[in-house]
């Protein structure tokens, strides 16, 4: 039973990375990016109910901190970084993210393990705000490093 599901589940992601990767360039492309925007507004959503601009609600924060979770890890297991999306002058990515992919990946992996923890985390306002910061870190510290100010042609 429990060999059948995992043997289901292998076959079900190797498909859906298969089909992903050979998405055209400018689908990767656009598939990356929509995901960081998503997660973006979720993040800034949760990040107004942490300033208090907002109040904190459990049942909303939980319901963006798990599109975050589900999020977070996509763009690498559907393949949105493959050939030939490296280019373009609808990306920001840098040329690093290709040149010294072990560190990008390394990068995304700690951003994955900060927005896993996030569900868990929000169920209660002091938990979140501590996870929310955890996140920053690896937001910010990828794109130090991985993304660019302008559009590369
Ligand atoms: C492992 C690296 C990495 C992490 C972690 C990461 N990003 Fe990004 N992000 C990128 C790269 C690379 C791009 C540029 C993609 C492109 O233009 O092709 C990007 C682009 C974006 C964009 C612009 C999207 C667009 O439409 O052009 C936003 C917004 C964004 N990131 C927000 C976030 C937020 C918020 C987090 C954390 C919750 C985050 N990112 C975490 C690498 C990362």
């Amino acid at each position: 039973m429990k060999i059948t599901h995992i043997a289901v589940l292998a076959v079900a992601s190797l498909s859906a990375s298969v089909a992903f990767a050979q998405a055209k360039p400018e689908d990767q492309i656009k598939y990356r990016q929509s995901a960081m925007t998503i997660n973006a507004r979720s993040n800034g959503a949760l990040n107004a109910m942490a300033k208090g601009d907002v109040p904190f609600n459990k049942e909303v924060a939980q319901r963006y901190a798990t599109v975050i979770a589900e999020l977070s890890d996509l763009p690498l297991l559907a393949g949105a970084y493959g050939p030939g999306t490296d280019r373009g002058a609808l990306t920001k990515a840098d040329p690093k993210v290709w040149s010294e992919p072990e560190k990008f990946k390394a990068a995304f992996d700690r951003f994955t393990v900060a927005a896993k923890a996030l569900p868990a985390a929000a169920g209660d306002l002091a938990t979140l705000k501590t996870a929310l910061a955890e996140l920053g870190k690896t937001c910010k510290g990828c794109h130090d490093n991985y993304r660019m100010n302008d559009y590369r042609m």
